[in-house]
């Protein structure tokens, strides 16, 4: 391993910008701490080169200002305890994303590398730190234990990828697992399962099956046991096998490409919507391409629905960029919590999401409740975003009527090869069934049959009414989830 050592303390007044291996351009910071982008001449020329974000495009030589400090900030983890962590071990700002990636930014999401001039003799070459499954199962182990530890056990091994989940990002060469470093890249996302949401890692891997059997793009993932440690292996999209090289290819979030701050991720808190990004599509690719974006953008939506996938935020939606063409990325991190709901208003153990609070990520015709969402809030969703209101009802209902017979083809295959213990096995089977419950629900909903949460009141209770939602709920045979935040 010859990488050199991080300079601590010491952050280099620019850092070279890479794309696919190739100089793009140098991010700099002054000493007023302003940071700036500026593309190589020769290589904003080309006709073939691929921005940086769509909000950064070649057509300006430099960039500064809140576009590209969104840009870099979503690099980086949304989880300030390892931004705290990282900081400290490079003795720099937790708030400044130009002094971390000076670190950590040598393998990130897309086809983007930040370099140290002290980097650019070694990087260039790369290579690959082998690790037995038992380095990898101690390395998920600690993860799990501590989900801030995003540590490489090598130095050069550092990446940076979004998300609060703990994760590492490895190479596997269909052999063993390597920590890569320089030029070569991660090829898979590993995740230990959180430690409250009981097998999560099943549940996420069933998830992107689910979405893979009903024809939407989504990134493919196993559940494995590495050195004793259970963990989803999910391969990455944005790298490619060309000859015996493994290239680089570009994606960008979308909180990225609307120039949004990771912090506002969620639309709750000022994030983007669904007809914003539906009005994102339409501008960035040509009208066919757009369509065909902004059907699959739908089907994902009507998932996170019947799943009751209630992370689904800007950030767990992406754009692949290459030279001009700009498409929608495969999808990812879809977590269902369908398993963890509970009843329960107060007093839940952390691995618990109360029905009463349930909401979507992004609202659906204004309406984010799991349990609110009807044929009206589609339609409004539809007129939000200018689209006619029997293509979004059409594409809505295909998705809710499909989705039992996928999960049925799932679990069933997942079921007999044979690799689930016992647990697993009861687990799988449990979900199945809330998975076709739920999109009973969902159906009637479209139906305009329900469910309905009654208002709440504050009058005394009409005896032998439900005394309150979840008891109406259970009587109604509805059923909603929730998660405050994150459930993945
Ligand atoms: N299969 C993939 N290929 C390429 N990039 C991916 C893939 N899956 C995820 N990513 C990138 O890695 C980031 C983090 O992954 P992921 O969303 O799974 O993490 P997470 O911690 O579970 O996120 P969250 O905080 O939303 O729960 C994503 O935002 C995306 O940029
Ligand atoms: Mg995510």
């Amino acid at each position: 391993m010859t990488t050199s050592q991080p300079q601590r303390g010491r952050t280099p007044s620019q850092l070279r910008v890479l794309m696919s291996g190739q100089p793009a351009g140098w991010l700099r910071r002054d000493e007023q701490g302003r940071v700036s982008l500026r593309y190589d001449t020769a290589y904003a020329s080309s006709r073939t080169a691929t921005p940086l974000s769509i909000k950064l495009p070649l057509t300006e030589e430099e960039h500064r200002g809140r576009p590209l400090l969104a840009w870099l900030a979503n690099l980086l983890p949304d989880n300030d305890r390892v931004l705290a962590r990282w900081a400290a071990k490079y003795q720099v700002s937790a708030g400044s994303p130009y002094a971390l990636l000076a670190h950590v930014g040598a393998d990130c999401a897309g086809a983007v590398q930040f370099l140290r001039e002290d980097q650019l003799e070694q990087v260039p070459q790369g290579g690959l730190t082998p690790l037995t499954d038992a380095e990898v199962g101690d390395l998920l182990r600690a993860l799990a234990a501590d989900p801030a530890a995003w540590t490489p056990l090598h130095e050069g091994g550092q990446f940076s990828l979004a998300g609060a989940q703990a994760k590492v990002a490895l190479h596997w060469d269909g052999q063993r697992w390597s920590e890569p470093w320089g030029r070569e890249p991660s090829t898979h996302i590993l995740k230990p399962p959180m430690p409250s949401l009981a097998y999560q890692e099943i549940n996420e891997h069933l998830c992107l099956r689910i979405a893979r059997h009903l024809d939407l793009p989504a990134a493919s993932s196993q559940v494995r046991t590495i050195g004793g440690q259970q963990v989803i292996a999910v391969e990455r999209y944005d790298r490619i096998r060309a000859g015996d090289q493994l290239l680089r290819l570009h994606q960008e979030d979308l909180c990225q490409a609307l120039g949004v701050m990771p912090a506002n991720k969620y639309q709750a808190e000022g994030g983007p919507g669904a007809a914003d990004i539906v009005s994102l599509l339409r501008r960035v690719m040509p009208a066919t391409y757009a369509e065909a974006a902004i059907g699959t953008f739908l089907d994902a939506l009507a998932l996170s629905w019947v799943l009751a996938a209630t992370d689904a935020h800007a950030k767990n939606y992406s754009l692949l960029l290459s030279g001009p063409a700009v498409r929608l990325a495969p999808l990812y991190d879809i977590n269902s919590v369908l398993p963890y709901l509970t009843a329960t208003r107060r007093g839940m153990s952390p691995g618990q999401v109360s029905t009463h609070s349930a909401r979507l990520a992004m609202s659906i015709g204004g309406k984010a409740r799991l349990d609110e969402l009807d044929r009206t809030a589609w339609a409004s969703l539809a007129t939000a975003s200018r689209l006619p209101e029997s293509t979004v009802l059409d594409r809505v209902t295909a998705v809710v009527e499909a989705v039992p017979a996928a999960a049925q083809a799932v679990l069933d295959e997942e079921g007999t090869a044979g690799q689930l213990t016992v647990d697993q096995q009861a687990f799988v089977e449990q979900f199945h069934q809330q998975i076709d419950r739920r999109a009973g629900l969902c159906r009637n909903a479209l139906l305009g049959r329900g469910p309905r949460v009654p208002r709440r009141t504050r009058r005394a209770p009409t005896p032998g009414a439900p005394r309150d939602d979840t008891q109406a709920m259970r009587s109604s045979g509805a059923e909603s989830a929730s998660s405050d935040r994150n459930t993945a």
